[in-house]
């Protein structure tokens, strides 16, 4: 008997296809392995969160509530997971409480249980509602669970102290387990070891390890983590693991067995899961949205502190723009542009914000020559308080004399639920559109019109159709 079950949550849903295929995963590539997913024993199958969410309705065509409705039905004995920005909900600015409160309820109601909830500043000010949120909700359903994830990075202030003063602020918040988020795969095995006993001996609380195998170290770093008391790690089944991805589930599974941290989990189901991976993975590769690039490990993510689904961004971005060229250029701009705005670690929507950035700074051959209003408003203190504080001579010239925001972000803001219902009434055909249109305001009436083409051609209805289609 395992001395100490470890608990695995399988990505291959969520993170594992962000990283490696720009999140294009459909979900009809994934309803024929549910069931058998649903059987394996994971903790939880994380499926839902921001790009898969962006993904489903600017590429897919896919309704992401349906999807989430549909994993649920085919899952009812995992945990559902997904990822949320904190106070920018699945979005890419701050909303007011209304919305986010009204989110959270909306997820579960659908059928998420763990909701890991970051924010890419490390501010806890920006947490706070959402883990009242969460917390509310397990009235509702008890097998909810408020994760707080801290987004781990590198640089002059983040020290194991730092974390650990973030951790006691996370578990005094009320958070039911902790998450390190390690999204772009700078943790080390041995500073693993010191950061995992650091937190363990800090709170009580589960803690869980989320890193990326980009530079070939997660599986080392897993264990360690393990080995240091950690409770829970994030692995994908081995088609899409590895490279900018997780450690493979299969072979962590295999690594802890008959120890004392044994999962518990059937390797031969595992393999049965696996062949039908295996065809898809054939899939993508053929059809170029697997880039062969991004499986190979890369130390280089230590030195750029890129986070995969950033880097594949950056390299969809070139490559859209014809210059493939100045990747290189580009990873060596990003450290800069994350100085001089704050240090902020680089998870979504700041690796956006920067990487973006970064872009402009390379190709425009000028640093600074232009921005977009996220950055304006990165420096300007709108998505919170930086880790560290930012050169009032910088801000001077990315704001000029405005004033930088101290406070929490959202106690700036009106309540905006009923006013953005009101914006498309001619849309809304389940209450959680209003959510998709609140995240995704250019996209979202643009998806609700597919969608409603789609439903008068799949059940043509004489009238309907008439009145869409005038002949
Ligand atoms: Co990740």
């Amino acid at each position: 008997m395992a001395k100490k079950k470890i608990q695995i949550t399988e990505t291959i849903l969520r993170d594992a296809h962000q990283s490696l295929l720009a999140t294009r995963m459909p979900l009809s590539d994934m309803v024929p392995i549910l069931k058998k997913l649903d059987e394996v024993g994971f903790y939880s199958l994380e499926c839902w969160g921001g790009a898969t969410f962006d993904s489903c309705i600017r590429f897919l065509d896919e309704d992401p509530w349906e999807r989430l409705r549909t994993l649920r039905e085919n899952c009812p004995n995992t945990r559902l997971q997904m990822l949320f920005r904190g106070q920018n909900m699945l979005g890419y600015r701050h909303y007011a409480d209304d919305v986010l409160e009204y989110f959270v309820q909306r997820s579960v109601a659908n059928g998420i249980d763990v909701i890991r909830i970051f924010d890419a500043l490390n501010d806890i000010k920006n947490l706070q509602t959402a883990i009242k949120a969460a917390k509310a909700a397990k009235k509702e359903n008890n097998r909810v669970e408020a994760q707080v994830a801290i987004s781990y990075t590198t640089g002059p202030v983040f020290t194991t102290q730092y974390y650990v003063d973030y951790a006691k602020r996370i578990e005094e918040a009320g958070a039911d387990s902790i998450c390190i988020k390690d999204m772009a795969a700078l943790l080390t095995p041995y500073y693993t070891e010191e950061l995992v006993s650091a937190i363990k001996k800090a709170v009580k609380i589960p803690v869980q390890l989320h890193t990326h195998a980009t530079s070939g170290l997660a599986s080392m770093c897993l264990l360690k983590a393990i080995e240091s008391g950690c409770d829970r790690i994030d692995t994908a089944m081995s088609p899409l693991s590895n490279g900018t991805s997780h450690a493979p589930t299969e072979s962590m599974v295999a690594a802890l067995q008959g120890t004392d941290y044994d999962t518990g989990l059937d390797l031969v189901k595992l393999s049965e899961i696996r062949e039908y991976f295996m065809t898809l993975r054939e899939k993508y590769i053929k059809s170029g949205l697997l880039d062969q690039k991004m499986l190979a490990p890369d130390a280089k993510a230590l030195i750029y502190q890129v986070p995969g689904g950033m880097l594949s961004n950056l390299l969809k971005q070139l490559k859209d723009a014809g210059k493939e060229d100045k990747l290189t250029e580009v990873l060596e701009e990003v450290p800069k542009v994350r100085k001089d705005a704050g240090y902020p670690p680089l998870v979504t929507p700041t690796s956006q914000i920067v990487g973006t950035q970064a872009v402009f700074n390379v190709i425009l051959g000028e640093r600074y020559k232009m921005c977009n209003d996220q950055f304006k408003d990165l420096v300007a203190g709108k998505y919170g308080t930086t880790p560290v504080p930012i050169d009032p001579e910088f801000r001077k010239k990315i704001i000029g004399n405005a004033k930088p925001v101290t406070c929490r972000p959202a106690d700036l803001l009106e309540p905006e639920l009923d006013k953005l219902r009101a914006e498309i009434p001619e849309w809304i055909e389940q209450e959680e559109d209003v959510l998709t249109y609140a995240q995704f305001p250019k996209v979202a009436p643009g998806f609700f019109k597919k969608r409603r083409d789609k439903k008068i051609g799949i059940n043509p209805s004489a009238d309907l159709k008439n009145k869409v289609h005038p002949v």
